[in-house]
């Protein structure tokens, strides 16, 4: 990692998702007022972040200019308030010569920028990757350029989380924990379990697209993630992009399955919903403690995708699945998810040894003294560690099982 910083995935809110360029610094200091009200600060979301469209240029010597009409007290008053409610404040650049939304861009002043960053108060910065004068197409290229900008903040000398967002192209996974505190892996995420943007799939950027909008559902993402997710570290995560809770896109199910993801293969979480309108499920989703405890568990490692299964759900949106997800929690624990990305209700088994990853024998010896906690009904439940200890698998009444051949490299349907 490049710092000390975000060792466990950064907490917050952005309000891209859900107001695009309306921004202003009422916005901003209302939506912290109203998050340690609903006491989202103190469930763990850290930073307040303002995305793109909140400057008004350069003025003659190069220094970065805020909108006055968007920010009538500037921009350091409004760190000082996110500040006085508790929270951090973060800002948004672009490695190119624009942002997406066509404000300018910080490459080739990045020494600059991110002294008047510093001068702000700011304490984190998201740096977006429109316009980047083709300064991509390899990790090398694009890995230094997203640099230029990690050394600029180091020279500044203020703390400043560095969350970079080049949509996964060059593969920063590859590259990211020695640039960034986390990187975006994917196009930009759509208020949608399973249906790609119709008018501009997942894969592309809006900016190729000819509407602003985007593109992946969290299916999408998720699928994408599950192949790269194991290059995360404490202080460098892969990002998943913010989160659609509460944007109205989905059902509950829908943003528990999304939220639980996320928190599970340890993403960033950025709330993307406008909180003055939260009904109270996306509030009691968006602050189960129990969930966040995952996202924040001091091991740090990601949820690993154990099994992906399709099953016969077809609808006009295609073919369903159902997968396994498990992975290892601080103090020995470990987390599994059974994620039924179907169309109808299903049974679903996972053994030990697929939830282990390890060899039948090993399992047996762990299924012995298991108790189980549902981190959704927030209590024990021992109905099911009673029923894995008797069967050796979780849920046994399963319709299916399930058989891994160490020769391929995924899961079969054993029957
Ligand atoms: C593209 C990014 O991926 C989005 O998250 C958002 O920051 C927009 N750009 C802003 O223009």
């Amino acid at each position: 990692p490049i710092n000390e910083m975000g060792v466990t995935p950064a907490m917050g809110w952005n309000n891209w998702n859900a107001f695009a360029c309306s921004v202003s610094e009422d916005l901003l200091i209302s939506t912290a007022e109203k998050m340690a009200a609903f006491g989202l600060r103190d469930a763990g979301y850290e930073y307040i972040v303002l995305d793109d469209c909140w400057s008004m240029g350069r003025d003659s010597k190069g220094n970065l200019q805020y909108d006055p009409a968007k920010f009538p007290n500037g921009m350091k008053s409004v760190a000082e308030k996110v500040h006085s409610l508790g929270f951090r404040f973060g800002m948004y650049s672009d490695a190119g010569s624009y942002t997406c939304a066509r404000y300018p861009g910080s490459l080739g002043y990045e020494e600059q920028d991110a002294i008047t960053f510093a001068s702000w108060d700011v304490d984190y910065l998201k740096y977006d990757n429109c316009h980047n004068q083709g300064l991509s197409g390899t990790p090398k290229i694009t890995s230094e350029r997203y640099r230029t900008m990690t050394n600029a903040l180091r020279a500044a000398g203020r703390p400043i989380l560095y969350a970079i967002c080049n949509w996964g192209e060059d593969f920063p996974w590859k590259w990211g924990p020695t640039v960034a505190n986390s990187w975006r892996m994917s196009g930009d995420i759509y208020d949608s379990f399973d249906r790609p943007d119709p008018r501009c799939p997942c894969g592309g950027d809006e900016y190729v697209c000819a509407y602003p909008g985007s593109h992946c559902s969290v299916m999408n993402i998720l699928n994408k993630a599950a192949s790269i997710i194991d290059t995360s570290l404490p202080g460098a995560f892969n990002d998943l992009d913010m989160l659609e809770v509460g944007n109205g896109g989905m059902d509950d199910e829908e943003y528990k399955a999304h939220f639980s993801m996320w928190a599970a293969v340890k993403s960033p979480l950025f709330m993307g919903n406008d909180v003055n309108v939260m009904d109270a499920k996306a509030l009691s989703i968006l602050n189960n403690p129990a969930v966040i405890a995952v996202s924040q568990d001091p091991l740090g490692v990601p949820a690993i995708r154990r099994w992906r299964y399709y099953v016969n759900d077809t609808d006009q949106y295609g073919q369903g699945e159902i997968q396994m997800w498990s992975g290892p929690l601080y103090g020995g624990d470990q987390l599994v998810i059974l994620l039924n990305a179907g169309n109808s209700a299903r049974k679903m088994t996972a053994t030990l040894a697929d939830i282990f990853c390890v060899a039948a024998g090993i399992a047996k010896e762990i299924k012995e003294d298991w108790d189980i906690y549902d981190l959704w009904a927030n209590r024990m439940d021992d109905a099911t560690a009673q029923s894995i200890i008797d069967s050796g698998s979780l849920d046994a009444a399963s319709v299916k099982s399930f058989y891994y051949n160490a020769t391929q490299t995924s899961f079969k349907d054993g029957l």
